[in-house]
């Protein structure tokens, strides 16, 4: 999974490709590279590392066509030589996806006597398109992809041809249309203020780009017209500010997520109660930070709309043989619309006949297109690897969605909005996370653990440190401890207890107990009055938190355990943006 770019025309193409792969960074970060018509030579770059690497070496090219790459690596280690461009003879392309069958098809093209040089699936690709060409590329790039079984968006140029050559199936790749120039990649912010016009294509399609045009083909190489939509990217100001890190912005932001989100809900209630109507049973799906959303949001749907609610693991629920009927619901929670195994959740879900409610912080994305009715998440973008604001967005989104379905109108409601943002603005301008940071710094596993909403905030609290800092460790919930996991409690670990729900309050002081009573470090991030009191004196970290309703706490938490985790990440130097081995979008399986 990483991002492709593509550009032609009178510009500088190696600064064009070189400014779309920064934009496109977020999909993979190991290596990155480019493949550039320089006058009559195909110029090929490629470096094990960030994008920035690049640059020094295309700097004075004076490309007219250019492709370029940022990997996240499947097959193949991150290094210069499995970074992409591959090229075989004058033939160089970049990749996104997997190719399911490279094994047999590199058996095949070696005993042919074809050399290959990376550990990559893509390289095949490379090596197709060289053996099948005999003067037209588009033809070759057909024969091609006619061998390939698995997932690619393609772009292949060759020495002395002016254009691109591009071919997908189920890894997204947009066109956008300039003056005299065009443009293709893997998403719609990759081409923010580039160009007015862009289309998707479809799954099957292959494009011929030039300077003066496009032209796309279906699978059976007839001609076909995508629709041409406005280029709704626009180039936000993605600066700093005056934080050291994306995370920390982002972060603060959270307020505006919460608030921007149920402002654009308006927009889309109408619509997501007619899905709603008739509906007896919710799925909510995603992966990762976005399933812990809808962890959350199977609460709220329970508690308001009293409506029973599931949550899958979108990777998992495919391979179940989901039981679904007319009116179940399905809710597809991604920041980025484009993760695989959601989206392809949401196109089982909706083949077997439920309603597929997309929510999401991508206006133009492939989960998008699949539902019936989308909810937005309107977080804007977030570029730290680590999702923050997209998950309180996202957990507002599907309190709004609970509200509406229970029948509450959005009037009614707006005040709690408008509360919880003012609540996360204090957390944020108070918390001091400091302290504990550096304990769970020291420690050999953290230990998040909660009850009800408090779990779901935990597991996500762990997921975030786990995910920027390395520090092992899980989200329980408080009430198994007991039952395994208390004997991994020593001197060296730390368990972080989220206690928002005074019902909840004395049977998790009481974990709070086991744990220190077995010599366990202990802190705890609370809301509820009187706790403090009860607990341990050993307890040395306490985090207190502004009180209100307990179905609003996750809010407050989870901006508790981000801070967190991020504090804890600078103390060991990591950088909480780019985590080791992760990519912002997930777009294979
Ligand atoms: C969150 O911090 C992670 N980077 C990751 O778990 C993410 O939430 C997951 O990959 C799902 O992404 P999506 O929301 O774009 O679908």
């Amino acid at each position: 999974m990483c991002g492709i770019i593509g550009y032609i025309g009178g510009g500088n193409a190696a600064r064009e490709v070189y400014q779309g792969l920064k934009r496109l960074e977020y999909r993979g970060y190991d290596s990155a590279g480019g493949a550039f018509l320089n006058g009559d030579e195909l110029v090929v770059v490629k470096k094990q590392g960030r994008v920035e690497k690049l640059l020094p070496f295309i700097d004075g090219l004076r490309a007219t066509a250019g492709i370029g790459h940022t990997r996240w690596a499947t097959h193949g280690a991150p290094s210069d030589g499995n970074a992409h461009p591959h090229t075989v003879g004058d033939i160089s392309v970049v990749h996104n996806g997997i190719i399911e069958n490279y094994a047999e098809l590199k058996s095949e093209l070696v005993a042919d006597g074809a050399v290959f040089v990376s550990d990559t699936d893509s390289e095949v690709i490379a090596h197709l398109l060289n053996k099948f060409y005999d003067g037209d590329l588009a033809y070759a790039m057909k024969k091609t992809v006619d061998m390939l079984e698995g997932s690619y968006a393609i772009l292949a140029v060759r020495r002395g041809v002016q254009r691109i050559y591009a071919a997908c199936n189920k890894s997204p790749l947009i066109i956008g249309y300039g003056d005299g120039e065009n443009f293709c990649a893997s998403d719609e912010p990759a081409l923010a203020g580039k160009c007015d016009g862009i289309s998707v294509l479809d799954d099957g399609d292959f494009a011929e780009i030039s300077a003066e045009g496009v032209i796309i083909y279906d699978g059976d190489m007839q001609a076909v017209i995508r629709e041409i939509s406005p280029n709704l990217a626009v180039c936000e100001n993605l600066g700093l500010g005056d934080c050291p890190h994306y995370m920390l912005k982002e972060i603060r932001e959270v307020p505006l997520s919460v608030t921007q989100t149920v402002k654009a809900f308006a927009g889309a209630e109408q619509k997501l109660k007619a899905a709603f109507a008739g509906v007896d049973r919710i799925i909510l799906t995603g992966c990762g930070t976005a399933y812990h959303a809808a962890l959350l949001g199977k609460r709220y749907f329970e508690i308001f709309a009293k409506i029973p609610a599931e949550t899958e693991i979108a990777s998992e629920f495919r391979y179940k043989n989901p039981v679904i009927g007319k009116n179940t619901a399905v809710i597809a929670v991604s920041q980025s619309g484009e993760t695989a195994d959601t989206v392809e959740a949401a196109r089982l879900a909706r083949g077997l006949g439920a309603r597929v409610i997309a929510v999401t912080n991508s206006r133009r994305s492939q989960l998008n297109r699949v539902a019936d009715a989308v909810v937005p998440v309107a977080a804007g973008v977030e570029i730290c690897v680590a999702a923050t604001k997209s998950y309180t967005g996202q957990v507002a989104a599907l309190l709004a969605c609970a509200f509406a379905v229970a029948g509450y109108s959005y009037a009614e409601k707006a005040g709690v909005f408008g509360n919880i943002a003012e609540l996360c603005g204090k957390v944020i301008e108070n918390i001091d996370a400091s302290s504990l940071a550096h304990l769970c710094s020291r420690s050999r596993g953290v230990y998040f653990l909660g009850r009800d909403l408090d779990y779901a905030v935990a597991l996500e609290g762990s997921l975030k440190l786990k995910e920027i800092s390395y520090v092992p460790g899980e989200g329980y919930p408080a009430g198994e401890l007991k039952h395994g996991t208390l004997a991994l409690i020593d001197e060296n670990t730390v368990s972080v207890f989220l206690i928002t729900d005074e019902r909840l309050a004395g049977k998790c002081a009481n974990a709070v107990e086991q744990v220190v009573s077995r010599g366990g470090r202990a802190a705890v991030i609370t809301n509820v009055n009187g706790v403090p009191e009860k607990l341990p004196e050993c307890v040395e970290h306490i985090i207190l938190l502004p009180e209100c309703e307990p179905y609003l706490a996750p809010f407050l938490t989870a901006v508790a355990v981000q801070t967190l985790a991020y504090r804890t990440a600078v103390i060991l130097n990591r950088d909480p943006d780019k985590p080791r081995n992760l990519a912002k979008s997930v777009t294979v399986e």
